[in-house]
């Protein structure tokens, strides 16, 4: 008899966070083309409904729902709808994200805060209450994946977005903790980043126009010009970080925990 293959995710639940756009969205086709049943959130529940609409037509079957990744109390009332409403909970995708760009000494404490709390917070509650969930004796009890939107910028310092720097090496860090926790612990969960250089999407593109606004380039096509040159295979699509994450998702990464994932054409290598 022939098996299936490990890359499939078929019989698995997915959630994935900030879905309205951009890669999150693309993420969310790639897990419903491999076979998962998919669940997206956003703060923005008009774009998440419309991504749910498209995914649909598409023919896959999606639930959707408006989700601030900061709310704890979101966070209990969606995975507890997913359990109910989809059958179990498998994987988890941290990938709702807020960037902003400014030199460190002219950022505000307040701004320096909330880039922390969107992305380290939600992710860090994103693991708390999928851990819960995904452990033996959770509501759906059977382990998972749960992978981690960090960057390149979690990784090493870049001029213009220290604060999304310091957000995106937590959120590498918070992998590897939990990783390590859920392994020794011997809950069959298993934790991955993902660091992805430039995709052109709203937030990469709000970048090209910070590098400009701040003087760091002197117009878009220069800025462009600047990012493209850093990366040796050019700039990556949607779709190449869809396919990663769908790798990690899947029975076919299954010795793979607390890694970093780095998928940037070259530019760190
Ligand atoms: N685009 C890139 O070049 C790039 C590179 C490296 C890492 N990333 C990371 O990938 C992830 C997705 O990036 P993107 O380029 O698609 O960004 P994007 O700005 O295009 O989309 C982000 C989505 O997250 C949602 N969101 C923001 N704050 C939220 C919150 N508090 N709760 C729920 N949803 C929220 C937004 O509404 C939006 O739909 C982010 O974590 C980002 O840091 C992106």
């Amino acid at each position: 008899m022939q098996q299936q293959s490990d890359y499939q995710l078929n019989g698995l639940v997915a959630l994935v966070t900030g879905a309205g756009r951009g890669l999150g969205a693309s993420i969310a086709e790639h897990l419903a083309a491999n076979g998962a049943a998919v669940a997206i959130s956003d703060r923005d529940g008009d774009a998440v409904q419309q991504q749910a609409e498209r995914l649909t037509s598409l023919g896959y079957k999606v639930h959707s729902y408006q989700h601030d990744v900061c709310n704890e109390s979101q966070w209990q009332d969606v995975i507890g709808a997913v359990v109910a409403n989809m059958g179990g909970y498998d994987i988890l995708v941290n990938n709702a994200g807020i960037e902003d760009i400014c030199l460190l000494e002219n950022t505000s404490l307040e701004t320096f805060k909330r880039i922390q709390d969107v992305n380290v917070n939600g992710s860090f509650l994103g693991l708390k209450h999928s851990i819960a969930a995904m452990k033996p004796g959770g509501a759906a009890g059977k382990g998972g994946s749960i992978i981690n939107l960090s960057s390149v910028a979690g990784m090493s310092g870049f001029t213009g977005i220290s604060s999304y720097c310091a957000a995106k090496g937590g959120v590498r860090l918070l992998t590897k903790a939990a990783a390590r926790e859920c392994g020794e612990l011997g809950y069959g969960i298993r934790v991955n980043s993902v660091h992805p250089g430039f995709v052109h999407t709203e937030m990469g593109n709000n970048l090209l126009e910070g590098y400009v606004r701040l003087g760091l380039a002197e117009s878009i096509e220069q800025s462009t010009e600047l990012f493209k040159s850093m990366h040796p295979l050019g700039f990556g699509q949607p779709k190449d970080i869809g396919n990663l994450v769908s790798f990690l998702a899947s029975p076919a990464s299954a010795w793979i925990t607390g890694s970093e994932h780095v998928i940037d054409g070259g530019w760190k290598s």
